[in-house]
């Protein structure tokens, strides 16, 4: 399989917009290309230069961290950029699809609506794992992208390690992302170790959740580097601000800050997973591998607006597939935990 297979052709033979910062990308001279404003900013921090279009400094310390080459690495704003592009670069609009496995993250539906690119279903079982049969069935010729969540996002869970991969290698001429952006909260590996292994596989991972920089906008797809350039290519010129690469390169120096915070997270999930355990009207938490907990409740919408009312914000997901009667709970600091589970107690005794 050529990677190239997985991308339209007019990507493939696309000349992208080439910044004055392509053309020199060298620190030091006399800079009179990029029409920029030579006498600093209007600010008292300087934005008057366009910022490294391939933000390699971020990209060679998220390597180091990551395990993979700089050449595997698209920075996006927010992983979201990543899968509205990765559906770009591969589905023709009005005649190729993507296939999602619902419950699951709603952009992957929405960026392709964007596109009027076709969404395929294949649902997940009741206990939110993948159904091969059904994932084998749901694909066809048209099918550019199959789209896998795990953790999976309303349900926590993590998908099966084998099932995946059974679906990486059925499907070598079609793409098949994994999306990590809760991987910080799980014991398994991240697929990144695959990567070399299997050039249709790609994966997303994101800044926004365990590192704690939702505000920032930072995602990443980690692939092929031959996919890569294409992202390069399609992506906007200057994608990532100057102000964002340079706190991204911070917060890479506190790796071990964004481990704290997964252990402290984990342990405050484990203890709000035994209160709400202990509640008559709990009826189900799903099993999670992520910072939140989906819970089936007696009473679902009725508490879900009860706890807005007092302006505590949960997610509703009781009209999503599979999720009858569930709350999607993000864990909270140990006080936030507390008033969440003191008003669900006080709506417990109104019923
Ligand atoms: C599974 C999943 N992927 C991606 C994202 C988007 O993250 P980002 O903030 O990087 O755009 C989210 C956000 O909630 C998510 O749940």
């Amino acid at each position: 399989m050529e990677v190239s297979d997985l991308i339209r052709p007019n990507f493939i033979k696309l000349t992208p917009y080439s910044s004055a910062r392509d053309e020199y990308s060298g620190k030091e001279g006399t800079f009179l290309d990029a029409n920029e404003n030579p006498f600093l900013s209007v600010t008292d921090e300087h934005f008057n230069r366009y910022p490294d279009p391939y933000q390699w400094a971020c990209k060679e310390k998220l390597a180091a961290i990551k395990g993979v080459s700089p050449e595997n690495i698209f920075l996006g704003n927010g992983s979201d950029e990543a899968i509205d592009l990765l559906i770009k670069i591969t589905c023709a609009p009005k005649i190729d699809n993507i296939l999602i496995l619902p419950p699951t993250y709603g952009m992957y539906k929405v960026c392709a609506d964007i596109q009027e690119v076709f969404v395929q279903e294949a649902p997940l079982t009741d206990d939110f794992e993948i159904d091969l049969d059904t994932v084998f069935d749901s694909v066809n010729s048209a099918t550019k992208i199959i789209w896998i969540c795990s953790p999976n996002n309303p349900s926590g869970n993590l998908a099966d390690r084998e099932a995946i991969l059974q679906i990486v290698k059925a499907f070598p001429h079609k793409m098949v992302v994994v999306d990590e952006a809760y991987i910080d909260f799980s014991e398994a590996p991240s697929f990144l170790r695959d990567l070399e292994k299997y050039p249709n596989l790609v994966v997303i991972q994101t800044f926004s959740k365990a590192w704690g920089m939702a505000g920032l906008r930072i995602g990443t797809a980690y692939a092929h580097p031959e996919i890569i350039r294409i992202l390069n290519k399609v992506k906007y010129p200057y994608n990532i601000n100057q102000l964002t690469q340079a706190k991204l390169l911070e917060s890479l120096g506190h790796e071990e800050r964004k481990n704290e915070y997964v252990r402290e997270i984990l342990a405050l999930r484990e203890s709000l997973r035994e209160e709400l355990e202990s509640l008559e009207m709990t009826q189900k938490i799903f099993p999670s591998q992520s910072n939140m907990l989906l819970v089936r409740f007696e009473k679902a919408k009725e508490l879900f607006a009860f706890l807005l009312e007092n302006k505590v914000i949960v997610r509703d997901r009781t009209n999503v597939i599979l999720c009858k009667d569930c709350l999607r709970i993000t864990v909270g600091t140990r006080e936030e935990n507390e008033r969440l589970l003191d008003y669900i107690r006080q709506f417990e005794k109104t019923i």
